[in-house]
Protein backbone atom coordinates (compact mmCIF):
# COMPACT_ATOMS: atom_id res chain seq x y z
CA UNK A 1 0.00 0.00 0.00
CA UNK A 2 3.12 2.50 1.21
CA UNK A 3 4.27 1.48 -2.47
CA UNK A 4 1.34 2.70 -4.20
CA UNK A 5 1.11 5.62 -2.12
CA UNK A 6 4.61 6.37 -2.86
CA UNK A 7 4.69 5.97 -6.88
CA UNK A 8 1.66 7.78 -7.03
CA UNK A 9 3.09 11.25 -4.90
CA UNK A 10 6.15 10.58 -7.43
CA UNK A 11 4.04 11.10 -10.53
CA UNK A 12 1.89 13.95 -9.12
CA UNK A 13 5.46 15.26 -8.63
CA UNK A 14 6.49 14.67 -12.08
CA UNK A 15 3.60 15.85 -13.61
CA UNK A 16 3.58 19.08 -12.13
CA UNK A 17 6.87 19.63 -12.96
CA UNK A 18 6.49 19.02 -16.87
CA UNK A 19 3.40 21.39 -16.41
CA UNK A 20 6.09 24.29 -15.13
CA UNK A 21 8.54 22.92 -18.22
CA UNK A 22 5.56 23.49 -20.79
CA UNK A 23 4.62 27.42 -19.89
CA UNK A 24 7.68 28.61 -19.76
CA UNK A 25 8.23 27.51 -23.13
CA UNK A 26 4.88 29.37 -24.33
CA UNK A 27 6.52 32.56 -22.43
CA UNK A 28 9.14 32.35 -24.38
CA UNK A 29 7.15 31.90 -27.68
CA UNK A 30 5.45 35.19 -27.34
CA UNK A 31 9.48 36.48 -27.22
CA UNK A 32 8.34 38.83 -30.28
CA UNK A 33 10.58 42.20 -30.90
CA UNK A 34 7.30 44.01 -33.05
CA UNK A 35 4.98 43.71 -29.87
CA UNK A 36 7.67 44.53 -27.69
CA UNK A 37 7.98 47.57 -29.44
CA UNK A 38 4.27 48.41 -29.38
CA UNK A 39 4.32 47.63 -25.50
CA UNK A 40 7.23 49.92 -24.78
CA UNK A 41 5.47 52.61 -26.78
CA UNK A 42 2.30 51.89 -24.89
CA UNK A 43 3.66 52.28 -21.29
CA UNK A 44 5.67 55.72 -22.45
CA UNK A 45 2.90 57.73 -20.25
CA UNK A 46 4.90 60.12 -18.36
CA UNK A 47 3.61 63.72 -19.05
CA UNK A 48 6.26 66.19 -20.36
CA UNK A 49 4.22 69.15 -21.44
CA UNK A 50 0.54 69.22 -21.49
CA UNK A 51 -1.78 71.38 -23.24
CA UNK A 52 0.42 72.80 -25.50
CA UNK A 53 -1.04 75.51 -28.05
CA UNK A 54 0.24 78.46 -30.61
CA UNK A 55 4.04 78.60 -31.23
CA UNK A 56 6.41 78.37 -27.78
CA UNK A 57 9.57 77.83 -29.64
CA UNK A 58 9.18 79.91 -32.66
CA UNK A 59 7.33 80.49 -35.69
CA UNK A 60 10.21 78.84 -37.48
CA UNK A 61 10.46 75.65 -35.50
CA UNK A 62 6.45 74.93 -35.07
CA UNK A 63 4.29 73.37 -36.99
CA UNK A 64 0.67 71.87 -36.11
CA UNK A 65 2.30 68.39 -36.86
CA UNK A 66 -0.84 66.71 -38.83
CA UNK A 67 -0.28 67.23 -42.25
CA UNK A 68 -3.56 69.43 -42.46
CA UNK A 69 -3.64 73.37 -43.40
CA UNK A 70 -4.08 73.94 -39.35
CA UNK A 71 -2.32 76.83 -37.14
CA UNK A 72 -0.23 76.03 -34.25
CA UNK A 73 -3.33 77.99 -32.13
CA UNK A 74 -5.82 75.45 -33.58
CA UNK A 75 -4.57 72.50 -31.69
CA UNK A 76 -3.62 71.64 -28.62
CA UNK A 77 -0.54 69.20 -27.99
CA UNK A 78 0.61 66.81 -25.19
CA UNK A 79 3.80 64.93 -24.89
CA UNK A 80 4.50 62.15 -22.93
CA UNK A 81 7.66 60.05 -22.42
CA UNK A 82 8.77 56.58 -20.62
CA UNK A 83 11.74 58.33 -18.51
CA UNK A 84 11.34 59.23 -15.01
CA UNK A 85 11.65 63.07 -14.23
CA UNK A 86 15.06 64.15 -14.13
CA UNK A 87 16.80 60.99 -16.17
CA UNK A 88 18.92 61.23 -18.82
CA UNK A 89 17.78 60.48 -22.48
CA UNK A 90 19.33 57.17 -23.39
CA UNK A 91 19.15 54.18 -25.80
CA UNK A 92 15.39 53.30 -25.76
CA UNK A 93 14.40 56.66 -24.82
CA UNK A 94 10.68 57.38 -26.25
CA UNK A 95 8.69 60.80 -26.49
CA UNK A 96 5.15 60.91 -28.13
CA UNK A 97 3.38 63.85 -28.65
CA UNK A 98 -0.52 63.88 -29.19
CA UNK A 99 -1.63 66.46 -31.59
CA UNK A 100 -5.68 67.32 -30.69
CA UNK A 101 -7.71 69.67 -32.78
CA UNK A 102 -8.97 73.01 -30.50
CA UNK A 103 -12.42 72.65 -30.15
CA UNK A 104 -15.02 75.21 -28.34
CA UNK A 105 -13.96 77.38 -25.50
CA UNK A 106 -10.27 76.24 -26.46
CA UNK A 107 -11.35 72.49 -25.18
CA UNK A 108 -9.21 69.76 -26.08
CA UNK A 109 -10.94 68.23 -29.50
CA UNK A 110 -10.49 65.40 -32.05
CA UNK A 111 -7.32 64.08 -31.91
CA UNK A 112 -5.49 64.14 -35.44
CA UNK A 113 -2.24 62.71 -35.29
CA UNK A 114 0.27 60.96 -32.70
CA UNK A 115 4.08 61.49 -33.96
CA UNK A 116 6.76 59.66 -31.61
CA UNK A 117 10.68 59.60 -31.79
CA UNK A 118 12.47 56.42 -30.01
CA UNK A 119 16.17 56.54 -29.46
CA UNK A 120 18.36 54.25 -31.51
CA UNK A 121 21.94 53.11 -31.47
CA UNK A 122 23.76 55.22 -32.08
CA UNK A 123 25.03 55.95 -35.81
CA UNK A 124 21.69 54.93 -36.64
CA UNK A 125 20.82 58.70 -38.24
CA UNK A 126 23.73 60.54 -36.86
CA UNK A 127 21.62 63.80 -39.21
CA UNK A 128 18.36 63.00 -37.07
CA UNK A 129 20.02 62.65 -33.32
CA UNK A 130 20.00 58.73 -33.90
CA UNK A 131 15.74 58.98 -33.46
CA UNK A 132 13.92 57.03 -35.22
CA UNK A 133 11.00 59.08 -36.14
CA UNK A 134 7.53 57.92 -36.26
CA UNK A 135 4.35 59.82 -37.30
CA UNK A 136 1.12 57.50 -36.90
CA UNK A 137 -2.29 59.52 -37.98
CA UNK A 138 -5.92 59.10 -36.25
CA UNK A 139 -7.86 57.46 -39.24
CA UNK A 140 -9.67 55.39 -36.84
CA UNK A 141 -7.94 51.79 -37.03
CA UNK A 142 -6.26 52.20 -33.92
CA UNK A 143 -7.94 51.49 -30.61
CA UNK A 144 -6.38 53.74 -28.48
CA UNK A 145 -7.32 52.00 -25.01
CA UNK A 146 -5.53 49.39 -26.26
CA UNK A 147 -2.60 51.69 -27.60
CA UNK A 148 -2.61 54.92 -26.04
CA UNK A 149 0.03 56.82 -28.08
CA UNK A 150 -0.88 55.13 -31.18
CA UNK A 151 -0.26 51.65 -32.98
CA UNK A 152 3.22 51.82 -34.90
CA UNK A 153 3.52 51.02 -38.27
CA UNK A 154 5.36 48.03 -39.76
CA UNK A 155 9.26 48.74 -40.17
CA UNK A 156 8.48 48.84 -43.94
CA UNK A 157 6.35 51.65 -44.36
CA UNK A 158 8.97 54.41 -44.46
CA UNK A 159 7.14 57.05 -44.92
CA UNK A 160 5.44 56.76 -41.48
CA UNK A 161 8.05 55.68 -39.92
CA UNK A 162 12.48 55.88 -39.54
CA UNK A 163 14.67 58.16 -40.91
CA UNK A 164 11.90 61.17 -41.38
CA UNK A 165 13.99 64.22 -42.96
CA UNK A 166 11.32 66.40 -42.37
CA UNK A 167 11.17 65.45 -39.06
CA UNK A 168 15.27 65.88 -38.22
CA UNK A 169 15.65 69.14 -40.02
CA UNK A 170 13.53 71.21 -37.58
CA UNK A 171 14.13 68.92 -34.95
CA UNK A 172 17.59 69.77 -35.53
CA UNK A 173 16.53 73.67 -34.28
CA UNK A 174 19.07 75.40 -31.75
CA UNK A 175 15.51 75.73 -29.17
CA UNK A 176 15.43 72.24 -29.57
CA UNK A 177 18.88 71.55 -27.40
CA UNK A 178 21.95 69.10 -28.32
CA UNK A 179 19.66 66.20 -28.62
CA UNK A 180 16.82 67.06 -30.93
CA UNK A 181 14.14 67.30 -28.22
CA UNK A 182 12.03 70.71 -27.22
CA UNK A 183 10.35 70.09 -24.55
CA UNK A 184 12.23 67.79 -21.96
C1 LIG B 1 8.78 72.80 -38.31
C2 LIG B 1 9.30 72.14 -37.16
C3 LIG B 1 8.95 70.71 -36.77
C4 LIG B 1 8.78 69.62 -37.60
C5 LIG B 1 8.86 69.56 -39.12
C6 LIG B 1 8.53 68.48 -36.74
N1 LIG B 1 8.54 68.87 -35.43
FE1 LIG B 1 8.24 67.66 -33.82
N2 LIG B 1 8.27 69.28 -32.59
C7 LIG B 1 8.47 70.60 -33.00
C8 LIG B 1 8.32 71.48 -31.84
C9 LIG B 1 8.47 72.99 -31.84
C10 LIG B 1 8.02 70.66 -30.74
C11 LIG B 1 7.74 71.11 -29.30
C12 LIG B 1 6.30 70.90 -28.91
C13 LIG B 1 5.30 71.79 -29.65
O1 LIG B 1 5.36 73.02 -29.58
O2 LIG B 1 4.41 71.22 -30.29
C14 LIG B 1 8.03 69.28 -31.25
C15 LIG B 1 7.83 68.16 -30.45
C16 LIG B 1 7.88 66.86 -30.90
C17 LIG B 1 7.86 65.69 -30.04
C18 LIG B 1 7.93 65.70 -28.53
C19 LIG B 1 9.41 65.72 -28.11
C20 LIG B 1 10.04 67.09 -28.25
O3 LIG B 1 10.92 67.28 -29.12
O4 LIG B 1 9.64 67.98 -27.48
C21 LIG B 1 7.85 64.59 -30.87
C22 LIG B 1 7.80 63.14 -30.44
C23 LIG B 1 7.90 65.08 -32.23
N3 LIG B 1 7.91 66.46 -32.22
C24 LIG B 1 7.93 64.26 -33.35
C25 LIG B 1 8.02 64.73 -34.65
C26 LIG B 1 7.95 63.88 -35.83
C27 LIG B 1 7.83 62.36 -35.80
C28 LIG B 1 8.03 64.71 -36.91
C29 LIG B 1 7.93 64.34 -38.36
C30 LIG B 1 6.81 63.56 -38.79
C31 LIG B 1 8.17 66.06 -36.40
N4 LIG B 1 8.15 66.05 -35.04
C32 LIG B 1 8.30 67.19 -37.21
C33 LIG B 1 8.79 71.02 -34.25
C34 LIG B 1 8.77 70.21 -35.39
Amino acid sequence: MKKIILITFVGIIAFLLSCDDSSNKSNDSSNDPVSEEQAKLNESLNPVAIGLTGDSFGTDATIAHNGAPLTTDETIRDVYTNLSEGESIRVGTIFTKHTFLKGEQGRKSDLVVTFAMIKREAGYYPDGGDWEYVKMPNDGTNNYLQNPNGKLPTTEDNINRGKIVACASCHQHPLAGSDFVFTY
